[in-house]
């Protein structure tokens, strides 16, 4: 069996030789973060994707953002290392069910979370992400705004903002599993800890929250602030480069079931073979990628708030 340095020392090769870039989630596996050209929030990667020049992409996370990645550069050649690494949330919506809430509302904006199909986005006005949802909302000349497909994210936003929001019941299993009751639990544990979550989490573990932000975001706050220690709500692979960038700062994950299954999946012997052998690689049929591509355009054109 190789060790993890020759594994990685491979991938280095093979994406010189491929004239490749690996791109990974801040969820993803140390060693996975470790060898990455680029990591960083679902907002930070797409807009990677959309500027590199490199003839392949790896796509190490899961399947809507290797599906976005090819959306914005359809002349790449896009790898999802673990073609069955999808996100449960992402699937708790389908077009034809979006079809049907927008016949519900004539003219109401629909504005689809990044973590939504190619097929679903084809079918929205705009996208967001986790850090920039409550801008894209602010940025909509309509005082409705109807948003896919998660519940917790959504009332994030209706709080954040004056228009009047209406959802769809998704949410992210992994994110939904913290109880307030732990929480707490921990906070009494620590209670010179600041506690800062995710938008996916749940209302009842927002309102405990000292701040609420995306992944990368939580990475300029933690390096920002001049508290020492903090309680960290969101997927536990996000530690890794908090304590590499805050060796002076102590982090604790806020519950042991912060794990993303499909996150974990990838390893460096997937990414190897994927490489190797050009395989594993996205196609989304160009009619819908158009349409998906529009609604990506329009949110990355909208300025941060
Ligand atoms: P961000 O990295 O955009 O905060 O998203 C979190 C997430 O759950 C991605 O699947
Ligand atoms: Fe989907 Fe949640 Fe996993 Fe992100 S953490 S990929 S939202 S299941």
């Amino acid at each position: 069996m190789k060790s993890i340095e020759e594994l990685q020392k491979e991938v280095r090769r093979l994406l010189k030789e491929r004239n490749a870039i690996m791109i990974a989630h801040n969820y993803q596996r140390d060693e996975i973060q470790e060898v990455a050209d680029i990591t960083g929030d679902s907002l930070g990667l797409s807009q990677a994707a959309a500027e590199t020049d490199a003839d392949v992409i790896v796509f190490c996370g899961v399947h809507f953002m290797a599906e976005s990645a090819k959306i914005l550069s359809p002349h790449k050649t896009v790898i999802l290392p673990r073609i069955d690494a999808g996100c449960p949330m992402a699937d708790m919506i389908t077009a034809d069910q979006l079809r049907a809430e927008k016949l519900k509302r004539p003219g109401v904006p629909v504005v689809a979370y990044v973590n939504t199909t190619a097929e679903v986005k084809s079918e929205s006005d705009i996208c967001c992400t986790s850090a920039n949802a409550v801008s894209v909302v602010n940025s909509l000349d309509s005082d409705r705004v109807y948003m896919v497909p998660d519940k917790n994210l959504s009332q994030f936003v209706a709080a954040h903002t004056d228009k009047k929001m209406e959802w769809w019941e998704g949410f992210c299993i992994t994110h939904e599993k913290m109880r307030p009751d732990e929480l707490k639990r921990v906070r009494a544990a620590h209670p010179d800890a600041e506690f800062i979550c995710h938008p996916e989490c749940n209302p009842s573990i927002v309102e405990l929250a000292d701040h609420v932000t995306s992944t990368s975001g939580m990475y300029k706050y933690a390096k920002e602030s001049t508290k020492k220690k903090f309680i960290i709500g969101t997927e536990m692979g996000i530690l890794y480069k908090l304590r590499k960038e805050n060796p002076d700062k102590e982090f604790i994950l806020a519950s042991d079931s912060l794990i993303c299954p499909n996150m974990k999946l990838t390893t460096l012997e997937d990414v190897v073979e994927s490489l190797s052998h050009m395989t594993n690689t996205i196609e989304v049929p160009e009619e819908i990628r158009i349409k998906a591509k529009a609604t990506l355009d329009r949110m990355l054109a909208v300025p941060r708030e």
